[in-house]
């Protein structure tokens, strides 16, 4: 990130220069359609919405809150520095969006716009996301059967990112980093298995292909749509990583097709994981490395970052509420001592599901999960017009503290989500919380595995270790950029092995 906020000053020369140019566009082109129905938040003049649109890079929140605000249960909208998105308030309105068919609201061109895929992975895996169905038919239905590789995976790679310390001391681990290291190792076990999955070489690849995709595209939306194609082609680095996936993931490949050729779709010993379903249900045209690893590259995008993430905010949030972790290890002992770890067993933790679930709510990744582009225009039923072209938001993070849908939502109440405590799920409570993974049709289809996996992650750790903060346990701040709120990612949190049981 801080080579996006070094550029800053490039950029803003830039555009000081392109403004002009763009401006004529402003009324007419597809980014920027008539929306003087709708409220703004910040300035929103021609000139003056690019000082709203460079305010929203480092201060979305409190722009996004100051029109949830302002108002409720309806519509406002945001200026980008190539677009104008505008933002929905309510979990009625929110209702309506989820039932519009994806052709009239499209997922696929928002993520266009968004992550600059033409530039950043091709259009190549949208256009045929065989890998979509795999993540969300193959790996959804052999979850307990691929659930002792997960752990055994959790276990090994926890156990290398907290060394072990001498006479029960504490041990300093960099949250963040640990996090991103064991959710790309037990992904990957799954996407590409052993020995692959516990490579250095393929996880780095892949952590610095998300975040690099992550911050092109973000680089490049603070550019006017004119310049996307001399800049996209500047930036982008999808060549490079994709010919490393391949040559690693080469030898692999060329085995299974040929294991395939002599011995038929179901081979003795095929194993099973996610190259071997990808190759199962890939057209013939895709049967190839080049085709298997853009997926392969694409699935880690899809899955590292929004996990580590949200995972290390759930260490960062265990750890500065200690007084949480013990009926945590109670619940998770109990049905451990019954019934071992198996993805059944945990499905039976009311107690790490809500606090889970609660980490999610007050330290959400992304401040508006659910993005969409209206393919046509779309009138809501208050009569609201939203023009082609425009994309369209949900305001989950302001709703999360909202005190209609979450009493004392400014608390965190870490049990709140137990179905014993029926007192505060209202209406719209468990909807809302599940936005951080989208809405209808589109919504993550990695969410089931991303939960087994975060939970196992946690209940393994408060088995085994006590957590805390440094600094009195003062929970470090967060880092915002455009959406996207990351826990510090340098802080560390102190882990202490406890006693075998
Ligand atoms: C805590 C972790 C995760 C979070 C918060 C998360 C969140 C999301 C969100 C918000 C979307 C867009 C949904 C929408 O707009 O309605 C999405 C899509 C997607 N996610 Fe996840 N995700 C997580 C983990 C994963 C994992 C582990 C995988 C893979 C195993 C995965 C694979 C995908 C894919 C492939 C899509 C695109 C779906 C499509 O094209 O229809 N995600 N995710
Ligand atoms: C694993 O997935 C495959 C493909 O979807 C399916 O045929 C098989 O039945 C699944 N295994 C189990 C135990 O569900
Ligand atoms: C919650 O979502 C489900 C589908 O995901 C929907 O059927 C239900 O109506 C929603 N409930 C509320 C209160 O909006
Ligand atoms: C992150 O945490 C480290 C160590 O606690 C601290 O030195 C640093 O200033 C923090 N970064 C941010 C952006 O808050």
């Amino acid at each position: 990130m801080d080579g996006i906020i070094g550029l800053l000053p490039c950029t803003l020369a830039i555009l000081a220069v392109t403004v002009g140019v763009d401006r004529l566009r402003w009324s007419k082109a597809d980014s920027f359609p008539q929306l003087d129905a709708i409220p703004s938040v910040g300035p929103s003049g021609h000139l003056s919405s690019y000082y709203g649109a460079a305010r929203f890079i480092l201060h979305a929140k409190s722009m996004i809150q100051e029109g949830y605000d302002q108002y409720k249960d309806g519509f406002f909208k945001v200026p980008m520095m190539n677009r104008w998105v505008v933002v929905i308030t309510g979990p009625r309105l929110l209702e309506e969006l989820r039932k519009i068919p994806d052709e009239r609201l499209s997922f696929d061109h928002a993520m266009r716009d968004l992550l600059q895929v033409k530039y950043t992975f091709g259009l190549e895996a949208q256009e045929h996301p065989y890998h979509v169905q795999v993540i969300r038919d193959h790996l959804k239905r052999n979850l307990s059967e691929l659930f002792p590789s997960v752990f055994e995976e959790i276990r090994l790679s926890l156990n290398d990112v907290i060394p072990l310390q001498e006479k029960n001391g504490w041990v300093k681990v960099g949250a963040y980093s640990a996090a991103m290291k064991v959710t790309c190792r037990t992904s990957n076990r799954i996407f590409v298995g052993l020995p692959i999955c516990q490579s250095a070489e393929f996880e780095e690849l892949q952590s610095k292909f998300a975040l690099q995709v992550m911050t092109r595209a973000s680089l490049m939306n603070l550019f006017p749509t004119l310049l996307h194609p001399l800049i996209g082609r500047l930036l982008t680095n999808t060549p490079s990583s994709l010919r490393r996936c391949m040559a690693l993931l080469k030898p692999i490949v060329d085995e299974r097709l040929r294991n395939e050729e002599l011995l038929g779709k179901n081979w003795p010993g095929k194993p099973r994981d996610v190259i071997s379903w990808l190759i199962d249900v890939s057209s013939p045209e895709d049967r190839n490395v080049r085709s298997i690893a853009l997926r392969i590259l694409v699935l880690n995008f899809a899955s590292l970052h929004t996990s580590a993430q949200s995972f290390a905010h759930a260490l960062f949030n265990l750890a500065a509420y200690p007084q949480y972790q013990e009926p945590l290890r109670e619940e998770v002992r109990d049905v451990i001592d019954k019934q071992g770890w198996s993805k059944e067993s945990m499905s039976q933790l009311p107690k790490m599901d809500s606090f889970l679930k609660e980490s999610q709510r007050v330290s959400s990744t992304s401040l508006m999960p659910v993005v969409r582009k209206a393919m046509e225009d779309i009138i809501f039923s208050d009569g609201t017009k939203i023009p082609t072209g425009t994309h369209v938001a949900v305001a989950s993070g302001p709703m999360h503290f909202d005190s209609r849908y979450y009493p004392n939502a400014d608390e965190f109440d870490p049990f709140r989500f137990c179905p014993t405590r029926k007192e505060v799920s209202t209406k719209y409570s468990t909807n809302l919380t599940q936005l951080s993974f989208g809405q209808g049709k589109r919504a993550c289809p990695g969410r089931f595995f991303a939960s087994t996996m975060m939970t196992t992650m946690m209940a393994y750790l408060v088995l085994n270790y006590d957590m805390k903060l440094e600094n009195d346990g003062v929970r470090p701040p967060d880092e915002w950029f455009l959406m996207n709120c990351s826990p510090n990612r340098t802080a560390e949190i102190l882990f202490r092995r406890r006693p075998m049981c």
